[in-house]
């Protein structure tokens, strides 16, 4: 039996994740494993055609295909996301057709599940069969209880295969739901009294509806609104991974390309600020990615703290429920609030009119008066993922995080004392 592992780490080789696969490999040593290391080769993937299809051609002809990533920022990584988006544009899906399909991530369970979502829909979007998925705790592999856990999925993912199982469907084809949006009479204009206002958005010639979405919300409000594409933002690469900015939050990319000072003059000066992006395959482009991927050079810091958040969207989002969920996750994270999230699954141009110039006009209000709803189980149980991780584990690699943690008072581990409060209220 032949499987295929397709590895998401920008780490190659010395990933973490592909440690556990390492010990999969020498466990189930009848089993012929082919690593293919997509997010450290993605640019030769990309621009070299047979590296590519080098790639399909052992899909092909494997018995089974893994999937094995590191959580980036509640997904996968920009790279790995880049050679998804591949399958579909270069039309390869049939060599993953019928294969069998199992998921192995490493992360420290930081909205693992919407990562895990995201690739049990794309396989089976890609009609895989998909015999299961494994989300390890980047330290799992030193526990031997874990070890045995591994072993049992491993085996497991074997008996799939071997058995011929037929495996259920959790996601079903997108049917597309189209609407022309073409905006109506000019909107009454909210006045922004000073707030500033930056959309950022990913839109490509020919998205129609999305640029139509974005002019709408730049009119919205009565003054200068910055809008950014982020096409037009120099940005070299996807985040490597390389934890340079554990230390002092300084990105091993400083000075070679426009992304930190993108992220920190035009974006962390906003009061609000607008996403804008067409769904591609279950999430937004490679291109969102990047941004939110690289966005890590703020380490577990809040970087975004306070601010209002609009996505405007393009697409089926109603059939990508996980969209919602990671962009929830991600403004609790960033101690923001999510205003609202406005698509053009609309009945009428009309109405999604209405709804934009409402969603300026909330972001305006709830600027001016500060509201911040209150966070939820995601951003509860976020934070204590990363308190107690940055605390622990994690203190070494990520000193950054851990003098904001204490000079913040995030370090609120239940003590006797304070039984009865909440944390609720350094949010
Ligand atoms: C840019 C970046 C983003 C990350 N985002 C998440 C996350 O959203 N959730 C999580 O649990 N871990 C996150 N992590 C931690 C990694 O998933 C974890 O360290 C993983 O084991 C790294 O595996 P690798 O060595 O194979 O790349 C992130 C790490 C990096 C560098």
């Amino acid at each position: 039996m032949k499987i295929v592992v397709l590895a998401g780490s920008p780490k190659g080789e010395t990933s973490v994740t592909v440690q556990y696969v390492r010990y999969l490999e020498k466990y189930l040593s009848k089993i012929e494993f082919k690593f293919f290391h997509i997010s450290f080769r993605i640019k030769k993937i990309e621009r070299d055609e047979k590296a590519f299809q080098d790639i399909i051609d052992e899909v092909q002809n494997a018995d089974a295909v893994l999937w094995a990533f590191p959580l980036y920022v509640l997904l996968v990584p920009a790279q790995y996301k880049r050679f998804i988006e591949l399958i579909w544009e270069r039309g390869v899906q049939d060599a993953f057709k019928d294969k069998y399909a199992a998921v192995l991530s490493t992360s420290i369970h930081f909205f693992d599940h919407t990562a895990h979502q995201y690739m049990r829909a794309i396989c089976d979007d890609l009609e895989m069969n998909f015999s299961g998925a494994y989300s390890a705790d980047m330290h799992d592999l030193k526990i031997p209880e874990q070890q045995k856990k591994l072993r049992l999925f491993g085996e497991s993912f074997i008996r799939t295969v071997e058995l011929g199982s037929t495996m259920p469907r959790h996601f079903f084809p997108i049917k597309e739901t189209k609407l022309d949006y073409i905006p109506g009479d000019p909107p009454t204009k909210t006045d922004t009294q000073g707030r500033k206002v930056v959309i950022v958005h990913d839109a490509k010639k020919g998205q129609t509806n999305l640029l139509n979405m974005i002019k709408r919300m730049k009119s919205s409000f009565q003054h200068e609104v910055d809008v950014f594409n982020l096409h037009d933002v120099d940005i070299k690469g996807g985040c490597m991974g390389c934890l340079k900015c554990g230390q002092n939050y300084e990105c091993a990319y400083t000075g070679k390309d426009e992304y930190i000072d993108f992220y920190n003059k035009k974006i962390k000066t906003a009061h609000i600020l607008v996403f804008a992006g067409a769904i591609s395959d279950r999430f937004l482009s490679s291109r969102w990615r990047l941004f939110f991927d690289r966005g890590f050079f703020n380490c577990h810091t809040p970087s975004l703290v306070n601010k209002q958040f609009a996505f405007l969207i393009s697409g089926p989002l109603s059939q990508t429920w996980n969209i919602r969920e990671v962009f929830d996750g991600y403004s609790q994270w960033q101690q923001s609030n999510l205003v609202d999230i406005v698509s053009d699954e609309v009945t009428s141009s009309s109405q999604l009119d209405e709804q934009i110039s409402s969603l300026a006009e909330r972001c305006v209000w709830n600027a001016l008066h500060g509201y911040k709803k209150p966070i939820t189980f995601l951003g509860v149980g976020g934070h204590k993922i990363f308190r107690d991780d940055v605390f622990s584990n994690l203190r070494f690699v990520f000193q950054a995080d851990h003098r904001y943690f204490k000079s913040q008072d995030l370090y609120d581990f239940p003590r006797k004392k304070d039984w009865g409060a909440s944390f609720h209220n350094v949010f």
